[in-house]
């Protein structure tokens, strides 16, 4: 293998690059982010690659998920705070119905790169570079706007510790206590379907503590209760930036991406001898990999050989996202690679990402019932090769938008235009995330007591 450095990306092709007019500009605002302090520690990513080595190993199911793109407008102490409250709703969901433990991990905290389908996009006969995210330009579509500006990085940079800050602080300083769990219900879910049903797993809990404290046990002595691990994650897209926030690691020696704890490699920029991954080979983070259709099993050993050469169980999640429609007949070969030869990952659906589809008066949307079926074709191709189904990749807000079609309150394409603010690609509503999560300790449940009862048949 050829030697690596942070900037050694810089020497092979790249997709998915902004053209910046001032090159000084950029060096300047590189160097200025070299100098910043790290949003993340070495330390905290093991701890995250140690609790995905766990997922790998059907003993925890990761939740990933957030924004597709964070906005520097909407950037707000509620959107973050609700954020959190479905979020952990839904880790509760899944970690009380299923009994396994949930790696929370944020697509938050500098989720601000977008790849794009098109260089450029032309309205009213207007041509335009395409947004590429708020790091790089502005949504706006005029000239000015969609210029890329090296300055946004930096404030891409004050966002994500800020967003950073107050996550760290909700997960350690009381509000993520179990004891809250009735309190995270957000005001608009609360008449809805979902509700009901999540209300009645928080009195479960509520008097589980109860019975606790009851024989004896204190609730408030054990920091599990009290509190949470939380982390954040991101594609790893603007290398420049990613470069500039690496670091070395004093107490190993090694590189870490030092902007979130995970950085995931786009299905766009996952290309063997691409800058993308060459970046991504040499830092020691637990790392994702989108797949989608085109990927074949082949390419996706090459990948995984460049990029966890020692195999290391946690290091890398693979993010499934076929499309309902085709992941049946995707998924199998990939995994039955994989088996075959001895290679440890984190299995994850991604059921968003395949499943978008035009809706009339030109919104993009995701049919909720194709959301639900790809995560059942997920597991069932899992269970069908005896492999686990690792975790789940979602876009999602705590705002209650009208993005996804479908769900308890079966949101029409007539209604995307009420409240359609999504700054790329449709989330689920924080109804319709919880539904998910409902729906994900179903399908985890059941693979539990099936594996049990054949291990049970094979111990007879
Ligand atoms: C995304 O996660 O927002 C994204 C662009 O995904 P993908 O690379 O899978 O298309
Ligand atoms: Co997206």
């Amino acid at each position: 293998m050829e030697p690596w450095s942070p900037s050694s990306w810089r020497g092979k092709p790249a997709e998915q690059v902004p053209e910046y007019a001032g090159k000084a500009a950029l060096a300047e605002v590189e160097r200025q982010l070299a100098g910043f302090p790290p949003l993340v520690f070495a330390g905290e990513a093991r701890k995250l690659t140690r609790l995905l080595a766990k997922a790998a190993a059907g003993e925890a199911f990761l939740l990933q998920g957030g924004d597709c793109a964070e906005s520097f407008v909407e950037h707000s102490a509620d959107n973050i705070r609700d954020f959190f409250r479905v979020f952990l709703q839904m880790a509760v969901v899944t970690t009380f119905a299923a009994a396994v433990p949930v790696v929370k991990l944020g697509r938050v905290a500098g989720q601000f790169a977008k790849p794009r389908s098109l260089p450029t996009e032309i309205c009213d006969g207007v041509e335009l570079p395409s947004y590429r995210g708020d790091i790089i330009n502005d949504i706006a579509f005029d000239a000015a706007a969609r210029a890329p500006d090296p300055a946004r990085q930096l404030m891409a940079y004050r966002q994500s510790a800020a967003t950073l800050n107050l996550l760290r602080a909700f997960a350690t300083g009381g509000y993520a206590n179990l004891e809250n769990a009735h309190g995270w219900v957000l005001g608009f879910v609360k008449d809805s379907p979902q509700s009901a049903r999540y209300e009645e797993l928080a009195s479960r809990i509520t008097e589980t503590l109860a019975f606790m404290r009851a024989i004896g046990l204190d609730p408030e002595a054990h920091e599990v209760l009290r509190q949470t691990d939380f982390y954040t994650s991101h594609e790893a897209l603007l290398l420049g930036y990613e470069e500039a926030l690496t670091r070395i690691d004093s107490t190993t020696g090694d590189h870490y991406a030092t902007s979130g704890h995970m950085l995931w490699i786009g299905d766009r920029t996952r290309r063997p001898g691409f800058a993308h991954v060459e970046y991504a080979r040499g830092i020691k983070n637990p790392l994702g990999i989108k797949c989608g259709p085109a990927l074949s099993p082949g390419e996706l050993l090459r990948l995984i050989d460049i990029l966890n050469p020692m195999n290391e169980p946690g290091r890398l999640t693979l993010i499934c996202r076929f499309g309902a429609d085709k992941a049946a007949e995707c998924l199998p070969p990939l995994i039955r690679a994989v088996q075959r030869e001895g290679r440890i990952v984190v299995w994850s659906c991604d059921p968003m990402h395949g499943n978008t589809v035009k809706a009339a008066g030109g919104y993009k949307t995701r049919p909720f019932d194709k959301i639900m079926s790809e995560l059942r074709a997920f597991f069932a191709a899992h269970r069908a090769e005896g492999t686990y189904a690792g975790g789940v990749h979602l876009e999602m807000t705590g705002k209650n938008v009208t993005e996804c079609t479908g769900g308890a309150r079966a949101i029409s394409e007539a209604d995307l235009h009420d409240r359609y603010h999504t700054y790329c690609d449709p989330r689920l509503n924080a109804e319709q995330a919880i539904e998910v999560a409902f729906l994900v300790a179903e399908l985890l449940k059941k693979e539990r007591i099936e594996r049990g009862r054949s291990q049970a048949d094979a111990a007879e």
